[in-house]
């Protein structure tokens, strides 16, 4: 078992920096989560960890060893890929062994290992069968098998669900869970999928464009997030985004109006400096944070364009007077109608407010 750390860390492929300084570090058994969008340099640094990525700049070290130049089967760290990558005439059980039949372990230890590890990921009655025999779950959980056998001190993941059916997300996320509470290993995961980031992680890290927008616990990111990136990126259905304007400033709290919409002030608490009169900033509120609108309430009016009932909740998509829309989700499947205007209630304590740049105020 190992921690981690990087510092400064950068990448470039020729011209083009991707990386663009990381600093980060990771505790020994910690589950730390990559998340970011598709292009934002994920599998760029997981692969710069795993070795199988040169390093432009800066330090990394594994288990406090400086790494950085290092060959990748001499770091400690096994990785699990999107693919599995299964030789298809092999046996699970052949499939499994295979790096420790390349480094001509004994015959006994590897037949141990294997059969550890398949007790570990319920495979013991798959051992003689082939690939192609399996499900796509089973197949996954033979390729995390041959990482297990390897006994890293570091796993490395990279969108290792991402071939699978949305069921079998659900379950092998589970089983991922589970190996980590099992084993305790440190594990890196890559994902672009914010609901396994929730899930699966002791602290997530919000990639964008090559730099760390934010690192936190789920719950921190999701209650409290440094900036509009992060607070849209975090939680699903997204955060709404409304433009409003300051119009009062006392204690700690903003009031923020918006006419043409319907809200005519609503007190939210700012982080620092208090915003100036008559600055326009965004309110973000997310779709399960409105409320009831009475006639006291701060709310938003607008048309209700689209209703999802998914059941236990329904979500309404509505158009704004000025043009945007907003998500609204209610937990009573006949609140909202296609076509009917409404008011969308707001609870000032459970909203953000951002700047143009997007940073938190
Ligand atoms: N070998 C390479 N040569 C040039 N550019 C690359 C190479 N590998 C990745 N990139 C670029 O680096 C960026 C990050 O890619 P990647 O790490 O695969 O993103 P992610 O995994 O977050 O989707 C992308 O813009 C991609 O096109
Ligand atoms: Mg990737």
């Amino acid at each position: 078992m190992a921690g981690l750390s990087l510092q400064k860390v950068k990448k470039r492929f020729g011209e083009t920096e991707v990386i663009g300084g990381v600093d980060l570090d990771v505790k020994d058994g910690e589950f730390v989560v990559f998340v970011g969008p598709s292009g934002c340099g994920k599998s760029t640094l997981l692969r710069m960890i795993a070795g199988l990525e040169t390093t432009s700049d800066g330090r990394i070290e594994i288990g406090g060893r400086d790494v950085t130049g290092e060959d990748p089967a001499k770091r400690g760290i096994a990785m699990v890929f999107q693919t599995y990558a299964l030789y298809p005439h092999m046996t699970v059980a052949t499939n499994m062994g295979f790096p420790l039949e390349m480094a001509k372990r004994p015959k006994e230890e590897i037949d141990r290992k294997v059969a550890e590890a398949a007790k570990i990921l319920h495979l013991e009655p798959y051992l003689q069968r082939k690939p192609r025999e399996l499900s796509g779950g089973q197949r996954q959980r033979v390729a995390i098998g041959r990482a297990i056998v390897r006994q890293p001190g570091v796993f490395l993941f990279d969108e290792p669900l991402s071939n699978l059916d949305a069921e079998l997300r659900v379950q092998m996320r589970i089983e991922i869970a589970r190996l980590h509470q099992e084993l305790g290993t440190t594990m890196i995961y890559v994902t672009h999928d914010q609901v396994e980031a929730m899930t699966l992680a002791s602290r997530i890290v919000v990639l964008r464009a090559g730099r760390i927008e934010q690192v936190g616990a789920p719950l921190e990111l999701y209650e409290n997030p440094d900036n509009s990136f992060v607070a849209g990126f975090i939680g699903s259905p997204r955060m709404n985004f409304v433009p409003v304007t300051v119009v009062g400033v006392e204690g700690g709290k903003a009031m923020v109006a918006a006419p043409k919409l319907g809200l005519t002030g609503m007190a939210v608490a700012t982080r620092g400096a208090a915003p100036k009169l008559g600055t326009a900033v965004n309110l973000g509120i997310r779709p399960e944070h409105f409320v009831a609108a009475d006639g006291a309430t701060s709310a938003l009016s607008g048309k209700v364009t689209l209703v999802e009932r998914l059941g236990g909740v329904t979500y309404a998509h509505a158009q704004l007077p000025e043009g945007g829309t907003i998500t609204v989700e209610s937990r009573d499947a006949r609140s909202f109608n296609a076509g009917d205007g409404a008011r969308f209630g707001l609870d000032g304590s459970r909203a953000f407010l951002f700047d143009q740049d997007g940073k938190r105020i």
